[in-house]
């Protein structure tokens, strides 16, 4: 687990790099934690994230029903009561209800590759 959270973390900052030094196109095939950025905004189309979510490079993404997914990579909390951590935040896309009976974001289905390809995505955009 702790190895796992370590190698999030360094993919992380080679992600940070990577997107200062380079155009899009290196940084779209940034891989985090197991995921594929380019395949996770596929899926962050597919399951309709943007109907609630406004979302950098996903011209589709324009609800304003949960908070706008930008700068992900550079908060300190997912929803506000996970440390930020690609485990963490792929855990609350699976299953937002379990870690928080309270919050308003459905439970979508989402699979475990699918989790980390978003999680990914969300984490080489600003
Ligand atoms: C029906 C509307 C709805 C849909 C669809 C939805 N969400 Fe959410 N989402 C919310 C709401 C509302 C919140 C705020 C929840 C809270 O803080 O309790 C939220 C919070 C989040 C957060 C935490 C944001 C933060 O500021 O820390 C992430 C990440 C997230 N959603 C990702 C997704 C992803 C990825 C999808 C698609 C798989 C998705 N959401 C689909 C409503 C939605």
């Amino acid at each position: 687990m702790r190895n796992n959270w370590m190698a999030g973390v360094i993919l992380i900052v080679i992600a940070g790099v990577l997107d200062a030094c380079s155009s899009g196109t290196a940084r779209e095939a940034v891989v985090i934690a197991g995921g594929d950025s380019r395949r996770g905004s596929a899926a962050i189309i597919r399951y309709g994230c943007g109907s609630c979510h406004t979302i950098s490079g996903i011209r589709s993404a324009t609800g304003l029903v949960g908070p706008p997914l930008i700068g992900i990579r550079n908060r300190t909390y997912v929803a506000g009561i996970l440390e930020n951590r690609p485990d963490n935040l792929e855990s609350w896309i699976r299953n937002p209800k379990s870690l928080n009976p309270k919050t308003a974001m459905p439970v979508l289905g989402v699979s475990a590759q699918d989790a980390a390809d978003i999680a990914a995505y969300l984490y080489s955009v600003n």
